[in-house]
This record gives C-alpha cells, sequence and structure tokens, in this order.
C-alpha cells in the first residue's frame, strides 16, 4: 500500500512537471468561431442547424463554437413543409404540402415533446369511405368506421391472405433495415451511397416497385389496385415509374400523425433553437472564394452573395461574414445559385422532378354520383384514390395519371363557412395538371365558373367553389430506379444535403440528412483541430507515455494501484 502511494506521488509530480513544462498540457485553446452557412430553411436546413449547435454544445470544453445564419429565400420556414388557412382563416389550418409522418420517423417523433407541440390525428374529420378508382369503376372501397376485422375479411375476399400479409413483411423488414441509418457505426455517413449498398438498401432502390412486389409474389391485381394507389397518392407514380424503396414507404402510413397546427413548426423550433441568425426573404445568389482562410483547415473561406426577394432594383450584395463552412439545404437545380469556378468539386446531377399540382378548396356541394357512374350520393367515397384502367397502359395519360386523370381527391372535413354561416367541405385535389372549371363542373354537377369563385356580393344563387388555393410543387423526384445518390460532401467544408430527396423524399429523412450533415461538419472541425496543433499534441503524448513507461516503477498495474 505504502509503496503504491510512493510511486502515485511519484507519478503525479512528474506528470505536474511536465504538465508547467509544455504549454499544450493546458486545455484545448479555444478555437475561432466556425461561421457556418446554411443556405434553405426546410426540414434539411433547419434540422441541420439545430443538430450543429446541439453536437457543438457537446464539444464545447474542446474549445468549438460555432455561429450559424440560415438564410431563406421565402418569408417563411418550412419548404416543401407549409401550412395554409381555409378561408384564410387561422382557426382553419391545412397542409398544402407534407401532410404526415409516422412514430418510426425518430428525428420528428423526438421534436414533437421536446418542442412541447401537439399531435393530430390526421384526417379525424374526413370522410370515412374511401375507394380506389381506375377511372371506369371503384375498384376497392373500405368504410374506416367499419371494424377492422370486416376490413381484413374484405380484403381477403379479393385479394387473398398472401398479398397484404406478404407485403406487410417485405415493408417491415425494408423499414428496418432504413432505421439501421440512424445508429452507428451507420451514422454519419460521408456517401449514402455507399450505405445503401452496404444495407442491402440498393436492392430495392435499384428496382421499380412493379419487379421487387413480383419478385416477393405479391398478387398483382393487389399490386395494381391496393399499392399503386399508395404510390399515387404519395409520389404520383405508378409501379412502374416508382423505386422499390419508395414503394415501400408509400405502404408505411399506419399509425400516421401530424402536428396540430402544421407541421412546418417542428422546422421553425428547430431553427429557433439552433440560435441561428435567420436571414428571410434573402435568396442567396452565388457562391465564391473569400480572401481569408480557415486558421486550422487552411481552406479558402467562402463568399455568399444574397439578393432580397422583397426589393426589387438591387443586383445583389456580398454578405460580410466570410464562411467557414456552407450547407446547401434544398435541390440545386432550382435554387438559382450560380457557384464560383472550383467551390463545387462534386457536380451536382440535375435529376426529373415530378411537378405536381396541388388544389384546396371549399365548396357547398358533394360529388356528384354521376361523375364516378352512381345514381346515388351514399354510394361515392368522400376519399377518392385512382389506379390505372385495364385499359391504360402504365405510363398513360398525363405523367402516368391514366384514364382517372388525378392521383386522388380526398374530402379533408366538413367545416362552416365563416362568411356565410353554411355548412361546407374542404376538398384537396392531387393532379399532373391544372385543375379547370370544366373539370370540376363535372365533379360536383354545377356550372363552376371560369374564375371558380364568385364574388359573394355579387352572387345571386350559392357559389359551388367559394374559397380556391391551387399551386403547383416541384414535390419530389420521379424515384425512377437507380443505385447512386448525390454524396452529401461536394467540396471542401461544403455539403449537400438533397441527394437524399432521389434516395426517399420526406421530411423525416431529409431532416435526417440534415443532421448527418451536421455530423460530419462537426467530424470535420474535431479533425482539422486536431491537425492544426498536431505537433503540440504529439509530443505531449509521447512524453508522457515515455514517462510512464520508464519512470520509476510506473506500469500499468501501479496505475490501478492508485
Ligand atoms: C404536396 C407534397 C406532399 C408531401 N407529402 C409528404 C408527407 O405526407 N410526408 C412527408 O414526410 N413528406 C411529404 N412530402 C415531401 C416533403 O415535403 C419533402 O421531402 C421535405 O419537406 C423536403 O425538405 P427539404 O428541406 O429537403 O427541402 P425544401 O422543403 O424544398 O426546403 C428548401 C428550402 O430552401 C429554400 N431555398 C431554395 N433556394 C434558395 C436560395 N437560393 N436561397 C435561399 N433559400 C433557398 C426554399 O425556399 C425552401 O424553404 C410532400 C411534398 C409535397 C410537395
Ligand atoms: C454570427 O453571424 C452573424 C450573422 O451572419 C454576424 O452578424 C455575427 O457577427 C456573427 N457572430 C460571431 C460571434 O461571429
Ligand atoms: C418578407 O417579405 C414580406 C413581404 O414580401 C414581408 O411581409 C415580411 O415582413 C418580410 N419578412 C422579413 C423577416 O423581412
Ligand atoms: C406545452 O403546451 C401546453 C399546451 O399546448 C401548455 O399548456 C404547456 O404550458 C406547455 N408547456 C411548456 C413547458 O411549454
Amino acid at each position: 500500500m505504502k509503496g503504491a502511494l510512493g510511486r502515485a506521488s511519484t507519478v503525479l509530480a512528474t506528470a505536474l512537471s511536465l504538465a508547467t513544462a509544455l504549454p499544450s498540457f493546458e486545455p484545448p485553446q479555444k478555437q475561432p468561431t466556425q461561421q457556418v452557412a446554411i443556405i434553405g430553411a426546410g426540414a434539411a436546413g433547419s434540422s441541420a442547424a439545430y443538430y450543429l449547435q446541439q453536437y457543438a454544445k457537446q464539444h464545447e470544453l474542446l474549445g468549438i463554437s460555432v455561429n450559424i445564419t440560415l438564410f431563406e429565400k421565402t418569408d417563411r420556414i418550412g419548404g416543401r413543409t407549409l401550412t395554409i388557412n381555409a378561408y384564410n382563416d387561422p382557426s382553419q389550418p391545412i397542409e398544402l404540402g407534407a401532410s404526415i409522418f409516422i412514430e418510426k420517423n425518430h428525428i420528428l417523433h423526438d421534436a414533437l415533446q421536446r418542442f412541447n407541440l401537439s399531435k393530430r390525428i390526421p384526417d379525424e374529420d374526413s370522410d370515412p369511405k374511401l375507394g380506389i378508382w381506375d377511372g371506369d369503376e371503384f375498384v376497392f372501397t373500405i368504410n374506416e368506421r367499419d371494424s377492422f376485422w370486416w376490413t381484413a375479411l374484405k380484403v381477403i375476399y379479393k385479394y387473398g391472405i398472401m398479398a397484404p400479409r406478404r407485403t406487410q413483411k417485405l415493408m417491415e423488414a425494408t423499414i428496418a433495415n432504413f432505421l439501421k441509418l440512424y445508429e452507428e457505426p451507420n451514422f454519419p455517413f460521408r456517401s449514402l451511397t455507399q450505405r445503401a449498398y452496404e444495407l442491402g438498401l440498393i436492392d430495392v432502390t435499384g428496382v421499380t416497385g412493379e419487379q421487387l412486389l413480383k419478385a416477393n409474389n405479391i398478387d398483382d391485381r393487389y399490386a395494381h389496385d391496393i399499392i399503386q394507389a399508395s404510390t399515387r397518392v404519395n409520389y404520383a407514380s405508378n409501379l412502374v415509374r416508382i423505386h422499390g424503396l419508395d414503394t415501400m414507404v408509400s405502404m408505411a402510413p399506419e399509425g400516421a400523425m401530424a402536428v396540430q397546427g402544421g407541421n412546418w413548426q417542428i422546422f421553425y423550433k428547430m431553427a429557433e433553437a439552433s440560435g441561428a441568425s435567420l436571414l428571410m426573404n434573402s435568396s442567396v445568389a452565388s457562391i465564391g472564394f473569400s480572401s481569408e482562410t480557415n486558421h486550422y483547415s487552411g481552406n479558402k473561406k467562402y463568399l455568399i452573395r444574397t439578393k432580397s426577394t422583397t426589393s426589387e432594383s438591387n443586383g445583389g450584395e456580398d454578405y460580410p461574414v466570410a464562411f467557414d463552412n456552407v450547407i446547401i439545404a434544398n435541390p440545386y437545380q432550382f435554387s438559382k445559385i450560380s457557384a464560383e469556378e472550383g467551390v463545387i468539386q462534386q457536380t451536382i446531377d440535375e435529376i426529373p422532378y415530378v411537378q405536381l399540382h396541388v388544389t384546396i378548396f371549399a365548396s357547398p356541394y358533394q360529388y356528384s354520383p354521376a361523375f364516378f357512374g352512381f345514381t346515388e350520393s351514399k354510394d361515392v367515397p368522400g376519399g377518392v384514390l385512382t389506379t390505372l384502367a385495364k385499359s391504360d397502359g402504365p405510363t398513360s395519360g398525363v405523367n402516368g395519371a391514366g384514364k382517372a386523370g388525378f392521383f386522388s381527391i380526398t374530402t379533408l372535413r366538413t367545416t362552416t363557412n365563416p362568411t356565410t354561416q353554411m355548412r361546407e367541405f374542404i376538398y384537396k385535389i392531387f393532379s399532373p395538371e391544372k385543375v379547370s372549371p370544366e373539370f370540376l363542373s363535372r365533379l360536383f354537377g354545377v356550372e363552376v365558373p371560369d374564375s371558380f369563385t364568385t364574388d359573394p356580393d355579387e352572387e345571386s344563387s350559392v357559389s359551388p367553389i367559394t374559397w380556391y388555393h391551387p399551386h403547383v410543387f416541384y414535390s419530389y423526384p420521379q424515384a425512377l430506379p437507380r443505385v447512386t445518390f448525390q454524396d452529401p460532401i461536394i467540396g471542401p467544408g461544403l455539403y449537400y444535403t438533397s441527394g437524399m430527396d432521389s434516395f426517399i423524399s420526406t421530411m423525416e429523412t431529409n431532416a435526417l440528412m440534415g443532421k448527418n450533415v451536421a455530423a460530419l461538419l462537426m467530424d470535420d472541425i474535431l479533425k482539422a483541430g486536431k491537425n492544426g496543433c498536431k505537433g503540440a499534441e504529439e509530443m505531449h503524448e509521447n512524453t508522457l507515455l515515455d514517462q510512464f513507461r520508464s519512470g520509476p516503477g510506473s506500469s500499468e498495474t501501479d496505475i490501478k494501484d492508485l
């Protein structure tokens, strides 16, 4: 005991004298604050900001701090996750973009609790009758008020028991595989392509939904009616034009949820919690090199030129801060960003996106039964998903919409028009083309004027459309089979999140890519910091080790004795 203590004090004394002799033994020098620019405040950019700040906090003791500037060209946070108000009444919010997520979406689900947001069950008040229409007839209908068993029986009666069971198993296995991407050692990932390969996910991204289902012996009719209705409402694509992974994601929305008041709030809260400087109405026009260099990495810093989207006459201005890192968090091909030669070292491929029309409106009318070939209103489901008709080829009609002509029409809810106090319905249509007054006239069996809505002061009879909100999105990529994906590192200190869009485009997956890029960026800061003071650190490690090895009685057992 005594001996051990004695040796311990020798070791301590040696260590102490070393500490005073070597300046590098002090806690690491505080690195200069890393200036990080994030371009785009959608799911990916807000999540990148949030997690980057979290990672920085975890490494505070190493002297690391980040200062984030978030540039957003619109006047709101959320990007493709956005909410509008029926009748412009803030008490009646409706999702215009991304509307649902599931419990297994860990980032979103955790954020609900962390930010004290309330969960909402989507379409709770919608019509419980749901049908799948092929342009000629309803191929399948269910009533959500029916018991689970009754619905199951209907499915089994028409498609057999194996198709739904095999689909469920395949979907669960695929999602379980995907979820490995969240965990070490798979997270973070410098290459999505490589990770997708390692996790066997390119086996599902490399084939069409149709091929995947066939290979798994899933009944053609079930695939055509039920699964295809899902890929059409989720990704505006038929089974021959969408890869297997997105097909499985389309089948996953069991236990769907949304945020009370609007999903965008998750991203608003993330951006807020990140402490980032928010530059709204501020479109990034170009990224170039600054004359400054990063002290540790030796990389040139970046210079960002912005354009205000509100004041008209401006050619843009250089942002006064030079950035050590830049994260491009939006599909580059639509961003209107020009990059100086040499900035983007990994070319960002342009990929085809779906152009989707989302039309939301209010009407006191219900669908005309004649439109769907019925005589009685009670037969018409309020929710209409679609699939291809028997006479359709897989790419028939505009963008594969086929004879039905649209992807879905849902009755979101019954409500009261705040002006007239009349009972009305809120509808949402997903279609490949603009919804026309002629189409709506047929759908409701009543003349819809060219202007869609009529001025309430002038109207003599009931207006068929009382409030109308059309919008067109580049909603997500056309997810054709592929085995390579745009990787997240595109230059020194330059990152890109939208490669995730062609793997799986959802709020969660794009937020995951934001988090991934934040982790990669932090790794790079840590590595650069180590290299920056390499000399001193190596010397101190060696000296200390040598002391332990050769010093009086300082072997491993002795240290345990302490
Ligand atoms: C109609 C529709 C329905 C959907 N349904 C669902 C769903 O139910 N569930 C689900 O999880 N997902 C759904 N999605 C997909 C989901 O919305 C997207 O995958 C996700 O929101 C994309 O996030 P992001 O941050 O990658 O991109 P975006 O949301 O596109 O964000 C990019 C941001 O960058 C900004 N920006 C662009 N260029 C510049 C510039 N030069 N300077 C500054 N800012 C710029 C944009 O204004 C935008 O705010 C749906 C999408 C659509 C369109
Ligand atoms: C952080 O960034 C903001 C906005 O870009 C800038 O005004 C500020 O000076 C920066 N702060 C620090 C500590 O670097
Ligand atoms: C952005 O511009 C809109 C008008 O286009 C304006 O109402 C809003 O206040 C602006 N937001 C900010 C933060 O400058
Ligand atoms: C969380 O939200 C609820 C209602 O939405 C509110 O009553 C409560 O005070 C909030 N809690 C916190 C910690 O903000």
